[in-house]
């Protein structure tokens, strides 16, 4: 039997690491902070928090339960559920892998950041270094140029490395994760410690958390507090639920869940003082304010970051510090998609795991390479709003319906309190049923009116198609078509 022969995570420590070292990941980091102080500062924590308890943690307690239940990843847990909603967990997995293939190029900037440590080779003219002189970014979105040699060759380092973590499945994974989680949350202690020593930090944290009650009336800090969410616990990628098919037949599912949803809201939280009061300390010496200097995403990390290294006492430790925090923030992330890929290829199709696992790093590897060139940035830009602002609304929504109303809200619920250490009431198949949908329903329902009112971040239409929404075509069929393959029985 299929079942009696499935890997089992070594303990529920192992498991609870993965999945929090899934969670947390480059979002907590450059997105949280700058989200929070746009919309609202600490009035903020009032709807994250909303939308950790209403929407994230039973989210997680469904692909936890679900997982489990079905003890198969994702296609194949959907498929138990009907066979007409097999593809969604496909469509999940793709999603994922649309998302992990540019967040390995990302990581890749990283990693030869990370060298540049040593020698601060990025130098006094921050942006400068990173837009022209490491990505060569050309002039527009089709203007694709050539790869970047250094970049493909850190892309191929860190596919190597994924590979690595996940060699064995879950049990090379519940190792490689005692490193990846502890080793960035201690390197985020010395920057918190590092950052509200600096002069100017308490001007930044004040930025950072002084609260906004205005903003709750916003429906875009609601919207904004909901996306974050999502994204951040790495729910809506069919991670989750293949990490809980490989827990043993006892395991405690809702206490798990509730443990893993705040771990990683707090990491977010604790990394918000990270950033901020070292950005405080940089508008400190630059005689400027804190707003001036507020950036998220890549310009954060490669740009702004770089120049507060530069500032800093020992600057070569702090930059070896930051971007060897920067890749072990990712590398679990990265991995825990790999795997879950790898397993829902392995319960359908029976192939064996090193061949899989290869061809999987193979293939998002050769995608990568697009994001190294002189245009991928625009490109990487393009995928990452609609795999995020599409893709996972998507599947949250039709997860939550599927398993709402062809499973029964209620027969998951009963499932998940008999195995837990605490229990879940009714509100979650209320939740389940009919908030989670509402909420995905008008969150894909604002995105899609943006777009049609203007093309994403100004981009031609055509580039804008190219890049989001025939991905998400051809991601759709690829699903619908890995659903009618047939199960090779063991
Ligand atoms: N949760 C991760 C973070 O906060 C990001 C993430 C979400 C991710 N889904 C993913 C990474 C899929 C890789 C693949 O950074």
């Amino acid at each position: 039997m299929a079942i009696a022969k499935r890997a089992h995570w070594d303990s529920r420590t192992a498991f609870v690491l993965a999945a929090i070292g899934s969670a947390i990941g480059l979002g907590n980091i450059w997105r949280f902070p700058y989200i929070c102080y746009k919309y609202g500062g600490g009035a903020f924590l009032i709807p994250y928090f909303v939308a950790l308890l209403t929407a994230g943690i039973p989210l997680l307690i469904l692909e936890f339960a679900i997982g489990h239940r079905m003890a198969s990843s994702a296609p194949m847990s959907f498929r138990k559920i009907s066979r007409k909603s097999e593809w969604l967990g496909w469509f999940a997995l793709l999603v994922g892998f649309g998302i992990v293939c540019y967040y390995a190029v990302i990581m890749g900037w990283a990693a030869k950041y990370l060298v540049h440590s040593f020698t601060l080779a990025w130098g006094v003219d921050t942006k400068t270094f990173f837009f022209t002189k490491m990505l060569n970014l050309s002039g527009g979105v089709f203007e694709i140029g050539k790869p970047q040699a250094f970049l493909v060759v850190a892309l191929f380092v860190c596919w190597i490395w994924i590979i690595l973590s996940t060699w064995k499945g879950v049990k090379t994974v519940g190792k490689v994760v005692y490193v990846t989680v502890t080793l960035p949350w201690l390197m985020l202690i010395v920057f918190v410690i590092r950052g509200v020593t600096l002069p100017g930090a308490m001007e930044g944290i004040r930025y950072y958390l002084t609260p906004n009650f205005k903003a709750l009336a916003d429906p875009a800090v609601w919207h904004a507090a909901y996306s974050q969410i999502f994204f951040t616990l790495t729910v809506g990628f069919g991670v989750m639920i293949a990490y809980a098919s490989f827990l043993p037949r006892k395991s405690d599912i809702v206490n798990n869940a509730l443990l893993i949803g705040l771990a990683n809201c707090t990491t977010s939280y604790v990394a918000g003082f990270a950033v901020f009061s070292t950005l405080g300390y940089y508008a400190h010496v630059s005689g400027t304010t804190v707003a001036n200097v507020m950036k998220s995403g890549p310009e954060l990390a490669f740009v702004t970051y770089p120049t507060i290294i530069n500032h800093l006492p020992l600057p070569n430790l702090f930059g070896i510090f930051f971007f060897l925090m920067l890749l072990t923030l990712g590398i679990d992330s990265a991995f825990s998609l790999t795997e879950s890929i790898v397993a829902g290829v392995r319960d359908k199709f029976r192939w064996n795991q090193k061949a899989t696992n290869i061809t999987v790093a193979t293939l998002a590897f050769a995608v990568g390479i697009l994001f190294t060139t002189s245009g991928g940035l625009y490109w990487l830009d393009i995928l990452d709003h609609f795999m995020n602002n599409f893709g996972l609304f998507i599947v949250a929504l039709l997860e939550a319906v599927f398993v709402g109303y062809i499973f029964g809200a209620d027969k998951l619920r009963i499932y998940a309190n008999d195995l837990s250490e605490i229990s879940v009431g009714r509100w979650w198949d209320f939740v389940i049923r009919y908030f989670v949908p509402l909420v995905s329903l008008v969150l894909l329902g604002y995105s899609l009116k943006e777009r049609i009112l203007k093309p994403y971040g100004g981009y031609p239409r055509l580039a804008e198609f190219l890049g989001g929404w025939l991905v998400l075509l051809i991601f759709l069929i690829v699903s619908v078509a890995l659903s009618m393959g047939k199960k090779k029985e063991v």
